[in-house]
């Protein structure tokens, strides 16, 4: 059996791969036990943490290969090199939820405590748990009926796939899986829910109104989850994904490629309109915690930019800051980035048409619910149906000048999709759309070295027909934006995540 989900969005294997960003079942017993601490300093100095590998080299090569050289220290490991360090990358660097007994006791007891009222956060931390905790059971309730379904109807057809087909999980191994991802789900809640009920961002405007499109046609959008799910399985348990329906030069060869095994791949209004429930059914609903990592470099640099207050630069209705998003598929994450930002001009670019109406749909209703923000002048969002290597030339001819446009520019869960050529045309879209003293952000999944327990596991993941996964997870990102121009700027890590943050210098 396999579970559809994103690291970003991936199927995964529980017998075969990771799970949700959690080592593969058969390989959890070898887990070596990490330590219990929660919470531990604010950084381990580059020299500690690198200092288990070989010497790192000064630099790395402008190679278009796919993956790094073997014997280069893991990328989560040089990453403390160049990045500043969070505390939870710390955290999560030796995490294992399935060893740290002590550390699984305090997230539930953390949970319990902010979910009672009692604990440092106060109302806006009960009503987060309360709605995240609720958000997870549907999810999790959804993704076991999409498994469950799955393997009714495979025993149904009392066939199995022709030729090799994968190992299905024993209910004890799905068990542990279910315990493990919670647990992730729980840690990624505290990290998130800690910078809401400070104020760092906004409530999630998703959990605030039952107007929300996610409460609309539930009961359809579960069948279609559960349709996609024994879809998508299937084609995982045989190794044998479907060929895309469609064929054109529009679109470069490595995008023609139904990831994950999902249906269409990215080219068709059901696979836009089932990702969502997709994603989030087998993250167990922590997907948007995730994915909201981006929120912090965007919010501090914007408020930098005026030189004062964030809510000064919000109401500047002369110079709206702009944000650019490469490879935003349906929008979701683009509408808290502009519930933060109101007031920010917002340009997002997608080479799915399909992805980008649905991405129309959302910033729509986004805009219908938060009209009393908008009416004070939101400066609007622009959709660009182009490729992100490309789009520099369309953003020329509309913006003017050939470079230089944007404030801030992010991409997310998208370059672990991309073979190395893309990843380094994406890298240079990145420098050419910012302004000097412009901020990149990239969110995707962890790489080798950023959780040291799930190392001999996650690269598994590429098994879901994901081409470029193992190239990513062996990539040096930091030495990657830092050949096109970038100044390496922080690293935060949450769960199956990573955020690395750059500048554009401004000589
Ligand atoms: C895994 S999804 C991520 C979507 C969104 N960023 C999110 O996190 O939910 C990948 C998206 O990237 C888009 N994409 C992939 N390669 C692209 C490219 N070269 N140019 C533009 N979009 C691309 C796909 O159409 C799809 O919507």
């Amino acid at each position: 059996m396999s579970l559809l989900l994103r690291g970003g969005n991936k199927l995964l294997a529980p017998g075969a791969g990771g799970v949700l960003g959690l080592p593969c079942l058969a390989s959890l017993s070898r887990l070596p036990a990490a330590p219990s601490a929660l919470v531990r300093p604010l950084s381990t100095p580059a020299a500690s943490q690198a200092s288990s590998f070989d010497a790192p080299s000064s630099s790395s090569s402008s190679s278009s290969s796919d993956a790094q050289a073997a014997d280069c220290p893991a990328p989560g490991v040089r990453d403390a090199e160049r990045f500043r360090l969070t505390p939870s990358t710390e955290f999560w660097r030796t995490w294992d939820p399935r060893q740290d007994v002590p550390s699984a006791r305090a997230l539930v007891a953390h949970a319990l405590t902010e979910l009672t009222g009692a604990g440092e956060g106060g109302r806006t931390s009960q009503r987060y748990f309360a709605s995240h905790l609720l958000r997870t059971s549907a999810f999790a309730s959804l993704g076991a009926a999409g498994f469950l379904t799955h393997a009714a109807t495979s025993a149904m057809r009392m066939t199995t796939p022709a030729g090799p087909t994968i190992a299905q999980p024993t209910p004890a191994a799905l068990a542990d899986a279910g315990y493990r991802a919670l647990l992730e789900a729980l840690a990624a809640y505290r990290q998130d829910g800690r910078r809401v009920a400070a104020g760092e961002y906004a409530f999630p405007w998703d959990m605030e109104s039952s107007r929300h499109p996610q409460y609309r046609g539930v009961l359809r959008k579960a069948a279609r989850f559960m349709f996609e799910a024994t879809q998508t399985l299937r084609r995982r348990r045989a190794a044998e994904p479907d060929n895309l329906w469609v064929r054109g030069s529009v679109y470069p060869e490595y995008y023609k490629n139904t990831y994950h095994y999902q249906t269409d791949g990215w080219l068709s209004t059901h696979s836009s309109e089932v990702y969502e429930t997709s994603t989030e059914s087998l993250f167990v609903g922590r997907q948007d915690a995730m994915q909201r990592l981006v929120l912090p470099p965007l919010m501090d640099h914007l408020a930098n930019v005026a030189g004062r207050g964030a809510s000064d630069v919000q109401q500047d209705q002369h110079s709206p800051p702009r944000v650019l998003e490469l490879a935003c598929g349906t929008g979701r994450l683009g509408t808290f980035v502009r519930d933060n930002l109101p007031y920010a001009e917002y340009h997002a670019v997608d080479l799915s048409p399909f992805y980008l109406e649905r991405a129309r749909s959302n910033h729509r209703a986004w805009e219908k619910l938060r009209g009393a923000k908008l009416a004070r002048g939101a400066a609007g969002a622009h959709f660009y149906h182009d490729s992100i290597e490309r789009v520099p030339d369309e953003l020329a001819r509309v913006l003017g000048d050939d470079g230089g446009w944007f404030d801030a520019v992010y991409c997310v869960y998208t370059f672990h999709e991309l073979p190395m050529e893309a990843r380094e045309a994406a890298v240079r879209t990145m420098f050419q759309a910012l302004k000097p003293g412009g901020v990149a952000v990239l969110v995707d999944s962890i790489q080798l070295g950023d959780r040291e327990p799930l190392d001999r596991s996650i690269g598994r993941f590429g098994d879901f027909n994901e081409p470029h996964y193992r190239g990513y997870i062996s990539t040096d990102l930091g030495a990657l934006f830092e050949r096109a121009g970038f100044a390496c700027v922080e690293k935060e890590m949450n769960s199956s995540s990573k955020r690395l943050s750059f500048m554009k210098p401004t000589t």
